[in-house]
């Protein structure tokens, strides 16, 4: 199979996977459930768990835990869009194809929705104890995902993120940003296949500096497309950074210095995943192919 065919069919089996871990939409809250499915059905290219799963198989073990923390990781990352696009942060409209959250459900409703799938995201990881016999092993990954998610992570990069907005920033703090707000995720999902198929402290860490590298190639990338693509290809508004009076990569280095960034951190991260005594060629594929990504 190529390349493009089996990234299909695998994101196939990760939407049924998510699926299965949303919840009812029954109850006097159904609104909020409804709100939260809105958003992760919406569409999204599923690269944290697919990326969490290759990062697993890299290292041999088999992770049945692993299908809680996938739903969990990509609960977060809507999450973290879900709030990116609140009038009071992006003001974005349009996501994944659709209107935000807050755009068909009201601001109040994507802000408990936003809430709700951080937390429901633990609640999922957790069901990970019931099917293991490593609860150390599942214990651990609970760690780097609270972790990647807060105030060390997302969070903070988002912390930093908005409070700079309309101001100039240096590039050793636009790497911060990046590394935090977008690579923190991507770190938790190398980290935690890591740790769940088996690997020891070392490779993890590998593994985080291969997600970090990944991470801010990814974010470059972001601000690329936001001003190279359209709306219909990235199912989200373009110009958005312009908008916001952001200072971004393209910004601050122009676009073709940009292009080349994306390119560095990206081979930077493959050499130092050959650089493991294991191979999952797939996933070195993965990396490269992000850096032509359209979407
Ligand atoms: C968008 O992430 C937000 C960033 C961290 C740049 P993705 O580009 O992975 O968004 P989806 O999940 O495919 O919608
Ligand atoms: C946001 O970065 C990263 C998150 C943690 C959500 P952007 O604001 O550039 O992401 P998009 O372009 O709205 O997806
Ligand atoms: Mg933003
Ligand atoms: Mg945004
Ligand atoms: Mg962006």
């Amino acid at each position: 199979m190529n390349f493009k065919d089996e990234m299909k069919e695998k994101v196939g089996e990760i939407e049924k996977i998510l699926k299965d871990f949303l919840p009812e939409e029954t109850g006097f809250q159904k609104t909020i459930f409804q709100a939260m499915n809105y958003s992760m059905l919406a569409g999204g290219k599923r690269l944290r768990p697919l990326l969490m799963q290759e990062s697993c198989r890299l290292f041999g073990r088999e992770g049945k835990e692993l299908g809680p923390f996938m739903a969990a990781v990509e609960m977060i990352h809507t999450s973290s869009l879900v709030h990116d696009d609140l009038p009071a942060m992006d003001a974005d409209e349009y996501r994944r194809g659709k209107k935000t959250t807050w755009a068909v459900y009201g601001e109040d409703m994507a802000i408990l929705a936003g809430d709700a799938l951080m937390i429901y995201a633990f609640e999922t990881a957790a069901r990970a104890f019931k099917e293991t016999d490593r609860p150390d092993l599942v214990g651990a990954c609970i760690g780097i995902l609270a972790e990647k998610t807060g105030i060390y992570g997302m969070i903070g990069g988002q912390t930093v993120d908005v409070e700079l907005t309309g101001k100039p920033v240096p590039e050793e703090k636009l790497d911060f940003i990046y590394r935090l707000k977008t690579g923190a995720l991507l770190e938790a999902s190398f980290m935690i296949g890591a740790v769940l198929g088996g690997a020891d402290k070392g490779q993890t860490a590998v593994m985080g500096q291969v997600a970090s590298d990944v991470g801010l190639a990814f974010q470059i990338q972001d601000d690329i497309l936001d001003v190279t693509s359209t709306s219909e290809v990235l199912g989200k508004p373009v110009g958005s950074d312009e908008k916001n009076e952001k200072t971004t990569y393209v910004t601050l280095k122009g676009l073709s210095a940009a292009k080349e960034q994306v390119e560095f951190y990206s081979r930077r991260a493959v050499e130092a995943l050959n650089g493991l005594p294991f191979k999952n060629e797939f996933l070195n594929q993965l990396v490269l192919a992000l850096i032509t990504r359209e979407n």
